[in-house]
């Protein structure tokens, strides 16, 4: 058997199972193969043309090299911490909670690395309790700050709260053992402050945007100090290549998952739920949210027309949800379309206890597998979508491994480029963010947004005749 493979299922989408209203037709989707395979060659051509240089990311062998180095010479520490946030954190926590144990931090017999924390917020709760924990283990503690600007306001503020914690406890001199700086190679405040100290460093390669760089030195680093094989998870991503490559429509993955999930936005499916049936998997629905929604959530498109597009990327858990949300999903409005993810094999498994003699009627859980049970779950669950006609499309893992993962991330960005040119929106950018990280900068005092400090005021204090 080759490798364990990651795989595409749409039939639950088409007429055939959901009625014309709610199913595909076959003309329908043969006009959205019209519609979607030119834009497979534009995007080919475009990376060829270096336009789109995530897509070069599993083939960097040196920088490959660059991280292991760098992951040998800090794995004997105790604890890893990743400060960042955004694309520099989602990626870094998906990876960890997909091919590491659930009791990784807790279990040192499950445990192949240093425990890993990533630190994405700046909850002063949520960072003092861990300060208070970190404090007397700094000098078996390494932090990887991970920011291609270095402005982040939340990443600077726990960076440079850590650095005076490491000055103050250990000496000056000990920042250089403590901390790996990933950042832009030549620019930025980060950069600047990595070679002043004299950091050990990898780049944040150039043209990757935050969401996408997963696959880079960003969500690299964490991955090989915990032990995560990164060599096959990019020769997971490299194999995805070749499939989101194809320029014939029904052989590429990712040309019909953007096709599909197009042609439901246009129909008033305007909700995108990623439901995996594996807890290792739930973080890989979050950080496809943001990759989601960051690219596609725009207001205008490519010749400056107003379009306000983007389907709203929901995530949730199976089986967890189904006592939450499946209420909502079956009988609420018909404007989601579903992504379950599948796995076919556990790696490990668990088998159910025996039935107490008093409740026979649990007699039907006891010695199974509890994945057979979760699959189960799935499967039902995913039936009773479709008997209220909801669209449903499944990724089916043969296997959860670094090289199914790297398939995995590779199939969602390739389709999010492809969606974005169905949409005929710029998929790269993120204007939109820009405006509260300035309004943030203002209220914090920062003398180049005074004036937008001005237009703030009158929204910075809640006008007491609207206060219940
Ligand atoms: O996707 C993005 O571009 C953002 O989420 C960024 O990754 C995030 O804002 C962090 O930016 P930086 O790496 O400059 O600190």
């Amino acid at each position: 058997m080759g490798n364990p493979q990651v795989k595409f299922y749409y039939k639950n989408v088409m007429e055939e199972v959901l009625g014309k209203e709610h199913g595909i037709t076959k003309a329908q989707f043969s006009e959205l193969a019209t519609k979607t395979e030119p834009f497979i060659t534009e995007l080919n051509n475009q990376r060829k043309a270096g336009k789109v240089r995530y897509r070069d990311l599993p083939y960097q062998t040196e920088t490959v090299k660059q991280v292991k180095a760098i992951a040998d010479e800090v794995k004997g520490c105790e604890n890893f911490v990743v400060l960042g946030i955004g694309g520099s954190a989602l990626g870094n926590i998906a990876l960890q909670t997909a091919l590491n144990p659930y009791m990784y931090n807790i279990d040192d017999k499950q445990r192949k690395g240093p425990r890993l924390f990533v630190l994405d917020n700046v909850d002063p709760l949520q960072m003092k309790s861990f300060l208070d924990w970190i404090d007397g283990r700094l000098d078996k503690t390494v932090f990887n700050v991970v920011s291609k600007s270095g402005r982040t306001a939340e990443t600077a503020s726990q960076f440079m709260t850590v650095c005076e914690m490491i000055e103050k406890k250990l000496g000056k001199n000990k920042l250089k053992d403590q901390v790996v700086a990933t950042t832009d190679l030549k620019s930025g405040t980060l950069r600047k402050i990595t070679d002043t100290y004299g950091f050990r460093n990898l780049e944040v390669p150039d043209g990757v945007g935050g969401r996408f760089s997963v696959l880079s030195p960003v969500g690299l680093l964490s991955a090989a100090v915990c032990g995560i094989d990164i060599s096959d998870l990019l020769a997971g991503a490299a194999e995805m290549d070749k499939k989101v490559s194809k320029t014939v429509f029904l052989e590429n993955p990712a040309a019909v998952n953007a096709a599909i999930n197009w042609h439901y936005y246009t129909r008033g499916k305007n909700i995108s739920v990623m439901m995996p049936y594996s807890y290792g998997l739930k973080d890989l629905a979050d950080w496809y949210r943001q990759l989601w929604a960051e690219s596609l959530g725009k207001a205008k498109d490519l010749n400056g027309n107003e379009v306000f597009v983007g389907p709203t990327p929901v995530k949730a858990l199976g089986a967890t949800d189904q006592h939450s949300q499946v209420q909502l999903y079956r009988e609420g409005p018909n404007d989601k379309l579903f992504t379950l993810l599948a796995v076919d094999e556990f790696s490990s498994d668990v088998t159910i206890g025996k039935a107490p003699q008093v409740a026979p009627e649990l007699d039907i859980l006891s010695g199974n597998k509890m994945s057979k049970l979760i699959n189960c779950e799935r499967t039902g669950t995913e039936y009773a979508l479709l008997f209220n006609k909801r669209p449903c499309l499944t990724v089916l893992f043969d296997k959860v491994t670094p090289n199914t993962i790297g398939q995995f991330i590779y199939l969602f960005e390739a389709t999010t480029s492809i969606a974005g040119m169905l949409f005929n929106i710029n998929t790269y950018d993120q204007p939109a963010v820009e405006l509260g990280k300035d309004a943030t900068l203002a209220l914090m005092g920062s003398k180049d947004y005074a004036e937008l400090a001005e237009k703030i005021k009158p929204f910075a204090q809640m006008d007491s005749n609207f206060i219940i």
